[in-house]
């Protein structure tokens, strides 16, 4: 039977949830009411969710945590992360700790500019067509003022158009390539609005241009779009201390452990295979923070890898060095966030996280965002080259063990106090839970003989 509908979204949300509860689920009743247990009780609240996106039939939460003691540039802060992984908060948290007793998270904006392109294709002479493009620069200026105008009050606007040809890789191919600055907000919809501009002035003025033959003039625009790459908006994070303080918490010499981490950081350096694993720490922390203030975490995944791609071979985003007794530890990474507009001004959560970190400046998020996404590299190569990461990681997960296994509430704490000094494996604890369950089971008998 074919699954297939039309008209879905007309339909009303409680049209909807009956309709995917009856087509797809065994029991529908069961279904509904799951969908209904996730809905906010303030109809004011679920409304505003309902309608951040179509066809919406219920929430999906991710937990809110934060991690407190984040020492940035001698300010104290407090960060909150919107994850579903075990130990990213607990590992951020311990290493925002650490460092904040060795000098804290240095940070520093090395850019802040946003790019788009208009896609053309324009079939005809080159040097016609820079001489055009030359011409009618100004008009791109002049024709989106009405969408400049308040950005250029808050000290952004357009700040450059390039005309690029592109036709040795594609026949006939070349790109408006403009340059945005947009102050505090991430500025997707200031810049396509203007990349759209540019497109119908292009495509106007060309048929207006006497110097074109008939096929110069019929320039076909293919896309206009900002990119997600962002190689100039950038912002490094560091935190460096003498050899002799990486002394907490292991067993192991603190020179030793520096050269170990410096080794696995320069391994990340050399191999792509490991080099997308280190960066997804990095991104364990960055990612949080960026949902919970309430920006386009797929914007930032894409702009970083390709960033760690930029020299040709993707490659780890940080580096680490031992120079005169100093061990220190860097990343330079691609941030396009927003701190007004979007989300940030609609989502309850995410204005609160926004509050809590002070109300940033767009540069003042991307150095927070980067001190966590560092905080979090750090957390995981100090546990890989030292216990392992499975110790740190089990302990974490093993509240979603016993989740799973349906533990009360004695079980849990009598589970947590066992695996205190055991190790955590899903097998130990599903026998430690059965044993468990055995022995209050034999007591139970016992009690009723
Ligand atoms: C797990 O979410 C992240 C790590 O794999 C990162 C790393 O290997 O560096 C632990």
């Amino acid at each position: 039977m074919s699954k297939a509908i039309a008209g879905f979204s007309k339909l009303t949300k409680q049209e909807k949830i009956n309709w995917i509860a009856n087509e797809y689920f065994t029991n529908p009743a069961v279904a509904v009411s799951l969908l209904k247990k996730y809905w906010n009780n303030d109809e004011n609240l679920q409304k505003l969710h309902d309608e951040f996106i179509e066809n919406t039939i219920t929430n999906f939460y991710l937990p809110l945590g934060v991690c407190p003691n984040f020492n940035i540039n001698g300010r104290e802060y407090t960060i909150p992360m919107a994850i579903e992984e075990s130990s990213v908060v607990a590992a951020a948290s311990k290493a925002a700790k650490f460092w904040a007793q060795r000098g804290g998270f240095k940070t520093m904006i090395l850019g802040t500019e946003k790019i788009g392109q208009v896609h053309f294709i324009y079939k005809g002479d080159k040097q016609k067509l820079i001489a055009f493009f030359n011409t009618i620069k100004p008009k791109f200026f002049s024709e989106t003022e009405s969408i400049t105008k308040n950005m250029q009050k808050r000290g952004g606007g357009i700040t450059d158009i390039e005309l690029r040809d592109k036709t040795e890789s594609l026949d006939n191919y070349y790109q408006l390539h403009a340059t945005f600055e947009t102050k505090d907000s991430m500025g997707a919809n200031f810049i396509n609005s203007c990349l759209e501009q540019f497109s119908k002035t292009l495509k106007s003025e060309a048929l207006q241009y006497t110097d074109f033959t008939e096929e110069e003039k019929n320039i076909e625009t293919v896309m206009s779009i900002l990119s997600n790459y962002v190689p100039n908006c950038v912002v490094r994070a560091e935190v460096s201390c003498p050899v002799a303080d990486l002394n907490e918490g292991n067993n192991i010499d603190p020179q030793e452990f520096a050269e170990k981490f410096v080794t696995a950081v320069k391994i990340a350096e050399i191999e792509p295979f490991r080099a997308v694993t280190h960066n997804k720490g990095v991104m364990n922390g960055i990612d949080a923070v960026v949902v919970a203030t309430g920006n386009d975490f797929r914007a930032v995944e894409a702009g970083v890898h390709a960033y760690a791609s930029k020299n040709g071979t993707y490659s780890s985003l940080s580096h680490a060095k031992i120079e005169n007794g100093i061990f220190t530890f860097w990343m330079d990474v691609p941030l396009a966030l927003g701190t007004v507009g979007g989300l940030t001004t609609l989502h309850p959560l995410v204005k609160f996280s926004l509050e809590m970190l002070g109300n940033p400046t767009a540069k003042e998020l991307m150095q927070i965002v980067a001190a966590a996404g560092l905080a979090q590299n750090f957390a995981a190569l100090r546990s890989l080259t030292t216990t392992g990461i499975q110790q740190g990681h089990m302990k974490m997960h093993l509240m979603n063990i016993l989740n799973q296994l349906e533990a009360n509430e004695s079980e849990k704490l009598q589970t947590v106090k066992h695996f205190e000094q055991n190790t955590v494996t899903h097998a130990a604890v599903v026998d430690f839970i059965k044993d468990l369950r055995k022995a209050t089971a034999s007591n139970i008998e016992t009690d009723i003989l």
